[in-house]
């Protein structure tokens, strides 16, 4: 039976829909529709594929979330093959290819196209009748792996050309996958916790990613795409920038900072400004790539064995530097996490001498096989933060041997355990010095309560002179100032100024004394979601993992370690304390008399005249509250257009949902 003409047209009109939002989205970085409309739209059209079977289709924008899996990949020859660059890393070389390029080229002046060179992962993609039909990688240039389905979950790569004129509905495309710093970051971070082994930098990320088999888990990883070369069968093509129009034009993203050079200098100038600024772009750069822009000219110069005598890369000085491994020490957080570092032989490497990286845990030191004794690698990436990425085998001597974790934690003796799903060995010792000293540090630093004068190294001395045990002592520390005046390099101004500093630190607000607790999970941004939600430290101390779980950036890890540390006699003692000290446990009064006071309003969907925060801040200027989740203890949930799951959640406990202009009529 054939599906009925309506479901036809639906079908696609969600497509054309979607693909138009993925573009906006992902492309141009305008979106017009909020995450639940698109998601709904989504489910609509993946349901009706699978109610009417015979009407999916291979450039279905369903196909994002992820195909079926492949157990190997297919072959792919590539034609063209797809070459590499020449490297060059001074301006002496640059020069010497602008000579080269006009001993070549003769009377003909050459102009330059200068662009990024992407640390990613070379792609090549087929489209025919504008519709995707394969994507590729590399491999050994001449023939890759077919990955087609996990690259169609790259959001910025069209399914489909936007309109082709019958000259570009057949082209060949090539480009580079790459993962932004900041989502790299972010899945690490995730990974860390999940027990799960890290990735080194992004673009191994990448790799790992495009060669999974089951394209649902690679439609997880945000990864992204630049065009940055056009084979079509149209000899009317005339030159590289213009080709990148094409791209453009077609729908395929092109990255912004591409620039036509007239001659060799303003490539060096090109080089020079990207070297400085490669750490404002949100993805790794590891150059810049120039090419002859004329189609003509690139032709007549030719290629040499695998590279074109029509390009080059001109790459960044190295950010990576050989040295020895000297030992492997650990380090002890302040929840007991063991940390192994890297004592390196120093190094100058991007910038600044290393001499310490961490290693993050036992299974990063395996998959790296880093013994002591080594030669390593020491990269900086756009993150500055150093790290050892691999060893170099022809260096490494005989008879080294594998490292393995201590049995005891370093600082206080005990036996320390990895458990399951882990990735890190924990010293389970509260009273451990070193998570003493790290607890203390964490709480005094910057971002928490700010205590000026009490440093790493004021620390370690009140520790180990047995003045502080917790950071509640601090607060009583004032009794011992004849003592502090009388340490070594102390002195009265610097006990006073401590002291001054101590005192000072009662009027931070509760969210930033909620986040120098330390308990695991609880860092600045969710400290300040729960004081929102749970204005007082009792409130907190008295919530349900359920009730915590309301809010939605708090999942299951993170309301279990709230509540194993609310569970222990030990911190809520010293809470107490704390408490009497005077610091700050509640969130700032609100008006109590306002029209709003004691009432908990959530925010919902588009509202029509005001932003979330107008409406914030007018409810709070009325003596209410805004919560971030649904639960029993909200009175209102103020909804605007399009209200996904929060309305929903509403209705289901029985909430009074408001719209825009009742709410105006209760404020007057
Ligand atoms: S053009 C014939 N342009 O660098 C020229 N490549 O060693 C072929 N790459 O495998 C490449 N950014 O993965 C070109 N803007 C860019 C690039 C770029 C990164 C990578 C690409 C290629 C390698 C060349």
């Amino acid at each position: 039976m054939a599906a009925p003409e309506h479901i036809v047209k639906r079908i696609a009109a969600l497509r054309k829909e979607l693909n138009e939002h993925d573009y906006r989205y992902y492309v141009l970085a305008e979106p017009s529709i909020t995450d639940e409309q698109y998601d709904a739209l989504m489910r609509e059209l993946m349901d009706l594929e699978r109610r009417y079977p015979e009407l999916r289709s291979p450039d279905s924008p369903s196909q994002r979330v992820g195909g079926e899996p492949t157990k190997i990949f297919a072959t792919v020859r590539h034609d063209p093959p797809m070459l590499s660059l020449a490297n060059s890393y001074s301006e002496d070389e640059i020069r010497e290819f602008d000579r080269r390029v006009r001993g070549l080229l003769g009377t003909q002046e050459p102009e330059y196209f200068a662009e990024l060179k992407f640390d990613g992962v070379a792609i090549a993609l087929t489209y025919r009748e504008g519709v995707l039909v394969q994507g590729a990688t590399r491999g050994d240039g001449l023939q890759g792996d077919d990955i087609t389905n996990n690259l169609k979950t790259i959001r910025s790569l069209p399914l489909r050309l936007h309109k082709p004129s019958p000259t570009f509905r057949n082209i060949g495309v090539r480009g580079e996958a790459f993962m932004k710093r900041g989502d790299f970051d972010a899945m690490n971070r995730q990974r860390s916790a999940d027990g799960e082994r890290l990735f080194i930098n992004p673009r191994n990320a990448t790799a790992g990613t495009l060669k999974l088999q089951d394209p649902k888990m690679v439609a997880q990883r945000p990864m992204h795409f630049f065009t940055y070369a056009l084979f079509s069968g149209d000899a009317r093509l005339a030159s590289h920038s213009e080709n990148l129009e094409i791209l453009r034009s077609l729908g395929l993203p092109v990255n912004e900072h591409g620039k036509r050079c007239r001659d060799i200098e303003s490539v060096i100038a090109y080089w020079k400004s990207w070297e400085e600024r490669r750490e404002s772009l949100p993805y790794d750069i590891d150059g810049v790539v120039i090419k002859v822009n004329s189609l003509r000219q690139q032709e007549r110069l030719g290629t040499i064995a695998k590279s074109p005598r029509w390009a080059i890369a001109f790459k960044f000085s190295a950010r990576k530097a050989e040295t020895l491994l000297k030992g492997i020490t650990l380090q002890v957080g302040r929840v007991g996490t063991i940390t192994p570092v890297a004592e390196l032989e120093p190094v100058f490497v991007g910038g600044s001498t290393v001499a310490r990286a961490t290693l993050h845990n036992e299974d990063y030191i395996r998959d790296l096989d880093l013994r002591i004794g080594d030669t390593v690698t020491v990269e900086k990436g756009g993150d500055v933060i150093p790290k050892v990425s691999g060893y170099v085998p022809d260096k490494r001597p005989p008879g080294l041997v594998s490292f393995v974790i201590p049995a005891e934690c370093p600082a206080c003796g005990s036996r320390i355990h990895r458990l399951e799903g882990e990735a890190n060995y924990f010293c389970e010792n509260t009273e451990c010095p070193a998570q003493v000293r790290a607890r203390i540090e964490h709480f005094a630093h910057r971002g928490a309560m700010d205590i000026e004068g009490l440093g790493e190294a004021a620390v370690n001395q009140l520790v180990d002179l047995g003045l502080v045990h917790n950071y509640a002592d601090l607060y009583t520390l004032h009794k011992h100032k004849a003592e502090l005046v009388e340490l070594e390099r102390w002195g009265e101004k610097s006990a006073q100024r401590l002291l001054d500093g101590i005192q000072h630190s009662k009027t931070r607000p509760f969210n930033r004394v909620l986040y120098a607790l330390g308990i695991r999970h609880v860092g600045e941004s969710v400290a300040r979601l729960l004081v929102e939600q749970f204005p007082s430290i009792d409130a907190l101390a008295g919530a349900s993992a359920g009730d915590l779980q309301t809010i939605s950036a708090v999942g299951p890890r993170i309301a279990e370690s709230i509540l194993l540390f609310f569970g222990e006699k030990h911190n809520r003692d010293i809470i107490g304390r704390l408490k009497r000290a005077g610091l700050t446990m509640h969130a700032p009064d609100r008006p109590t008399t306002g029209k709003l006071s004691r009432m908990s309003f959530v925010l919902t969907g588009t509202l029509p005249s005001y932003t979330r925060e107008e409406a914030k801040r007018i409810i709070e200027a009325h003596g209410g509250t805004v919560a971030s989740g649904v639960s029993k203890n909200v009175r209102y949930v103020l909804a605007g257009e399009d209200a996904g799951s929060k309305l929903a959640k509403a209705k289901q406990l029985g909430i009074e949902i408001i719209t825009e202009d009742e709410f105006k009529t209760m404020i007057g």
